[in-house]
């Protein structure tokens, strides 16, 4: 009885936070199949020219984001005008991309692979080159049982690796599950800031965001940033002009440059703009640097499955 009143307490506890922490270990996923999406996330024979991987703006150096303004691409295009978001914790995400255009990761890796911005590969070329790989046919057989490699295998096996790229553990979620020492005075002035000046009401649950879409410049009337990909994209409203899915602000110190357009070079300048235009107020400098003390607690560990990379 004891117990179930002390689990009751902690149920509790955490329903009055607005963040979840992100859970020590991932349950239901197939080991197998996933290190089999991690070579293919490395290999470059999945872009036309044989150059680019998934990882080559995905990379474990920038957390999971890249660390460019605009990323390289096949045939060294760079046309996007979107920067690189986190591949780590994307599986909290309710969809994929800045605009959600992908439902899931495994649409998402799909249609990645196809940008002609990004990979440029389409279903026959890669059915063909992996199908002539040797390595790649026992690797898929083991795993599918099938003697043809489909392309639709090839991405839910990049989405089953995706799906272990979380980063538990950084310093808030221990202060989440109780541990009030993880976190410094600073850094519980800057959370309770982050909060009492309504960042929390777009970046809250597990991911700190990914989970609606919202305005850039809710308080801004004539915003002068390009729109790029926004959710205007998807839905053709005239309402969804620089709407954007929240980014996550896990690992945030880790993956400058910030905004849809990469152009924002430092946290604190994101943290003062997200104020101006999303807040309709000047956050003091000195809060400032409380509100980036607490962001800098959100980076976790490195997902185990890239441990050493
Ligand atoms: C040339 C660079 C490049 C390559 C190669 C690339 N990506 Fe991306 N990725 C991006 C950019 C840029 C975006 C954001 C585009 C947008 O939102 O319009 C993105 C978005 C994503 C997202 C969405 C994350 C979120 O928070 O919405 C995931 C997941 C992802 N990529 C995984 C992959 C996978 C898997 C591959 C390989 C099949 C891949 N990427 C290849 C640049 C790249
Ligand atoms: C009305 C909703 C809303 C509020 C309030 C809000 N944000 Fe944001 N935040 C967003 C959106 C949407 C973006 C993406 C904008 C873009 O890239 O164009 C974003 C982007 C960011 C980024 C850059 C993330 C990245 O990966 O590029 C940071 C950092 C950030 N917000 C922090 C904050 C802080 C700190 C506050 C409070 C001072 C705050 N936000 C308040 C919606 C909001």
């Amino acid at each position: 009885m004891k117990s179930i009143m002390f689990i009751l307490f902690f149920v509790l506890l955490f329903a009055q936070e607005p963040i979840d922490p992100i859970p020590l270990k991932i349950k239901n996923i197939n080991k197998e199949k996933a290190i089999l999406g991690k070579i293919l996330f490395f290999d470059p024979i999945l872009s036309k020219d044989k150059k680019i991987a998934c990882v080559s703006c995905h990379k474990p150096q920038c957390s999971g984001a890249d660390c460019v303004q605009y990323s390289i691409g096949v045939f060294e295009r760079s046309d996007k005008p979107m920067n690189a978001p986190t591949v780590y914790n994307a599986r909290y995400n309710c969809w994929q991309f800045w605009n959600g255009r992908a439902k899931d990761l495994k649409e998402q890796a799909m249609m990645a692979n196809h940008d002609p911005e990004e990979m440029d590969m389409d279903k026959k070329t890669l059915e063909k080159r992996l199908n002539s790989s040797l390595k790649y046919k026992s690797l898929f057989k083991r795993v599918y049982n099938k003697d043809y490699i489909t392309d639709d295998m090839v991405y839910d096996a990049i989405a089953e690796f995706e799906k272990t790229l979380i980063t538990p553990n950084c310093k808030f979620d221990r202060y989440l599950r109780g541990d009030k020492n993880a976190l410094s005075e600073k850094e519980k002035r800057g959370y309770f800031l982050f909060k009492s000046y309504g960042c929390i009401t777009c970046h809250n649950g597990i991911n700190i965001g990914g989970n609606s879409f919202q305005k850039l410049g809710v308080f801004i009337k004539d915003i002068k940033i390009p729109r790029g990909l926004d959710r205007y994209e998807v839905t053709k409203r005239k309402e969804d002009k620089y709407v954007y899915k929240v980014p996550t602000l896990r690992n945030i110190a880790l993956t400058a440059p910030y905004f849809h357009n990469g152009s924002v070079k430092s946290l604190k300048k994101a943290i003062y703009l997200m104020g101006k235009y999303n807040l309709g107020i000047d956050i003091p400098k000195e809060d400032i640097n409380y509100i980036e003390a607490f962001l800098k607690t959100l980076t976790g560990e490195i997902p185990e499955i890239l441990r050493g990379k």
